[in-house]
């Protein structure tokens, strides 16, 4: 991978503007392109108080103007159709040597990589917000995915500072969110059923499970715990455990009445204009602080 070749990341959002910043910070010429001249700013302007930073970031909105590329990450809205059109089109302008990724947060890396004349050069390399931040990246490889595209998508998210873990397959909503779901389906189980107010379940979650996961990583968690134990309990939770297949009635109600969570202002919680606004750098803080203490941890 030639280091000064910039990184094309396709999508200037969420996720865009932390990939950005991400490259950055490590000293990685990245060009972000997206057709919407409105994001494209708000981008430019979130990465523009380090000069430093900003001065290694390069902005289009075509991929005329975007010139000789390394690789690419795609992470526009997560529409099926829509990453197609845009993987297609990267594989157009990029070399034929260029390492090709998408930030899809599950959709199929086969069904994204279907109409494309090199598939062996595309991988899965799903980041979490902030992307800048967080270490984690599952790296998901399709049926036509080339050892030696996840052996260059590691190499290069090692030289980013992350922590690439490789799927063995791809499976639909990868390891992370299925996990996710899977937590947050029982969370709106129980507030549909009444057993416990939104701020006393966060707190057991947080103050209990939630501080042992980050620490531990739930399988070396039950080793400690006892599989035994693990198995005992099983037995006759699993029947009281909420499986439906279809979304909550509580989360329906929520978004059709416009209580998205911070962003609208309402969700499970209340968000103030000040507290919503403040939100993210506090996070942003604690994420760093709580992310030190585990480096140290491994490290010692
Ligand atoms: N937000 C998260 O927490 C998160 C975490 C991990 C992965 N993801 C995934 O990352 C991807 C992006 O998510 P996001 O939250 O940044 O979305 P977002 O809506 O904030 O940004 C999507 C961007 O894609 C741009 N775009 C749409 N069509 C385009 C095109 N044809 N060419 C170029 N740009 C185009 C839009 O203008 C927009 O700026 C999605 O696949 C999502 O599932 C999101």
């Amino acid at each position: 991978m030639q280091q000064q070749t910039p990184i094309v990341v396709v999508g200037a959002g969420t996720m865009g503007t932390t990939l950005a910043r991400l490259m950055a910070t490590r000293a990685m010429p990245v060009t972000v392109l997206d057709i919407d001249g409105t994001r494209l700013a708000h981008c430019r302007e979130a990465l523009a108080a380090d000069e430093t930073l900003s001065s290694r970031v390069g902005f289009a909105q075509d991929w005329s103007s975007v010139g000789a590329a390394s690789a690419m990450i795609e992470s526009v809205t997560e529409d099926l159709a829509l990453k197609r059109r845009v993987l297609a089109e990267a594989e157009r302008h990029l070399p034929a040597t260029a390492l090709i990724m998408t930030n899809t947060s599950g959709l199929s890396i086969d069904a994204l990589g279907e109409e494309m004349a090199h598939p062996e050069r595309f991988v899965g390399a799903h980041f979490f917000n902030p992307a800048d931040l967080i270490p984690a990246v599952e790296l998901v490889p399709g049926q036509l995915t080339h050892d030696a595209t996840v052996a260059q998508a590691c190499q290069l998210l090692r030289q980013l500072g992350k922590r690439p873990a490789v799927l063995k397959r791809c499976v639909p909503g990868f390891v992370a969110n299925r996990i996710q779901h899977a937590l947050m389906r029982e969370c709106l189980a129980l507030l549909e059923q009444g057993v416990v107010e939104p701020q006393a379940l966060d707190d057991i979650v947080r103050y209990s499970i939630g501080v042992r996961l980050a620490i531990n990583g739930p399988l070396r968690q039950r080793d400690l715990n006892g599989l035994d134990t693990h198995l005992n309990i099983a037995r006759y939770l699993y029947a009281e455990l909420e499986d439906r297949h279809t979304p909550s009635p509580l989360l329906e109600t929520h978004v059709s009445e416009g209580r998205l969570g911070r962003k609208s202002g309402r969700g499970f919680f209340e968000w103030p204009q000040e507290s919503a606004e403040a939100q993210p750098q506090q996070e942003r803080e604690l994420l760093r602080r709580m992310l030190t203490l585990l480096d140290e941890e491994s490290a010692s």
